[in-house]
């Protein structure tokens, strides 16, 4: 089968990780570059791509790339792609745009042009003047940096965070997709004991149990290619089931999270059931302060509030205090935090970071400050 260009779009500083996703999925990288890991593979396997990566915002199909430097020239590069090989003469289109650095400033009207040109393209392929859109969804695309074009369509749909198991989120919870990459960044594997003692809606842990049972993460939900006659039906189908194969269950996980206040904890607790995971997490209601450590090894991801007010910086020193505290001796802890605050490690002193990553969290630039435990025995 005919390979395509596939681009996992990856928020900044997680394209390392989309990356080592995309290889052990078995596709070949092809560029990485900033948001973007493009890689090489056949229709079938969109489903697999977008069921199974974790940290990744969205697939999108490249249908081609050229530079532009005016509006003639993006319209007739944009028009001689075959957009009808994808597109279904009832397809529902809609045009998205960016525009970084380049001489075409105007996203409106890139992607006005970029419209104007794939409906010329359909009405020669389909020989039609009319389309009533009434069919599949497709999101067009046109990216401009630098003066280089690259025409995508969405093969996700909605962005590949929304898993569908939150239905319960609490204030300032993770993307779902940034909480995959922090577990990734961990080293966790299935037979260490996790914590998250600030866990919100339990979104760290949930990604964690995902891992461990080796559930895709997009099992339940949909995807706007699905519907699309360039995939075949029983592509989705195989993907689906191969995944629900590969589901183990063998074995009890150590996850457990807690919070100070008992509605996170409700919330949670539901999530983790929509999860498919409800049984492998004990969550509980605590108090950082009160969090007692027996045994010698583990990991701790968290997510502490972020203070803005004077009284919310009391509290947060305090969290960190006791997160010191705690640790300070136990040097087989692995200690994970991402929050906005550069004062974490002033408190936390145990030792400097081992890594300090630069990441987002929505439009918040944070901190995941990596404190490596010695190796368990
Ligand atoms: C930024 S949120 C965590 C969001 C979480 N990562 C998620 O994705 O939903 C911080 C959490 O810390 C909790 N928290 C605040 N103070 C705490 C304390 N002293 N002990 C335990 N939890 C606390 C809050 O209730 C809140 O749920």
């Amino acid at each position: 089968m005919e390979k395509l260009s596939l681009i996992a779009t990856a928020s900044f500083g997680m394209e390392a990780i989309v990356k080592r996703e995309v290889q052990m999925l078995g596709f070949d990288v092809l560029i990485v570059s900033n948001g973007k890991v493009e890689f090489a593979a056949t229709p079938d396997e969109i489903p697999r791509a977008n069921l199974w990566l974790r940290a990744a915002d969205r697939v999108l199909l490249k249908m081609g790339e050229f530079k532009a430097l005016t509006f003639d020239e993006l319209f007739e590069q944009t028009k001689a792609l075959p957009w009808e090989n994808w597109i279904t003469q009832d397809g529902k289109f809609t045009v998205t745009g960016s525009a970084v650095r380049s001489t075409l400033g105007s996203v409106r009207a890139c992607q006005a042009i970029t419209k104007k040109a794939v409906v010329e393209r359909l009405k020669e392929g389909y020989e039609t003047e009319w389309f009533d859109e009434t069919g599949p969804e497709f999101t067009i695309k046109v990216s401009l940096l630098k003066d280089i074009a690259t025409l995508t369509i969405d093969t996700s749909g909605s962005g590949l965070h929304k898993r569908g198991y939150r239905t319960q989120a609490g204030e300032a919870a993770l993307k779902e997709t940034l909480a995959a990459a922090l577990v990734q960044l961990s080293f966790y594997t299935k037979e260490r004991l996790l914590i998250d003692p600030m866990c919100g809606s339990g979104t760290i842990l949930i990604e964690a149990a995902l891992m461990a049972r080796n559930i895709a993460p997009g099992l339940n939900r949909k995807f706007a290619s699905e519907r699309w006659p360039g995939i075949s039906r029983t592509a989705w189908v195989s993907a689906r089931n191969a995944a629900r194969k590969a589901i183990n269950r063998e074995g009890e996980l150590q996850i457990v999270g807690y919070d100070i206040d008992e509605e996170a904890i409700r919330a949670s607790k539901i999530n983790a059931k929509n999860a498919g995971v409800g049984k492998d997490i004990r969550f509980e209601k605590k108090d950082v302060k009160d969090l007692w450590i027996d045994k010698p090894d583990g990991i701790i991801i968290s997510n502490p509030p972020y203070g803005v007010k004077m009284g919310e910086f009391q509290e947060l020193n305090q969290i960190y205090i006791s997160i010191h505290k705690t640790f300070k001796k136990k040097k087989g802890w692995s200690v994970y935090i991402l929050t906005a605050d550069k004062k974490f490690p002033d408190y936390f002193k145990r030792a400097q970071p081992d890594r300090v990553r630069k990441l987002f969290n929505a439009n918040l630039e944070v901190n995941y400050y990596q404190y490596f435990g010695e190796r368990p025995k």
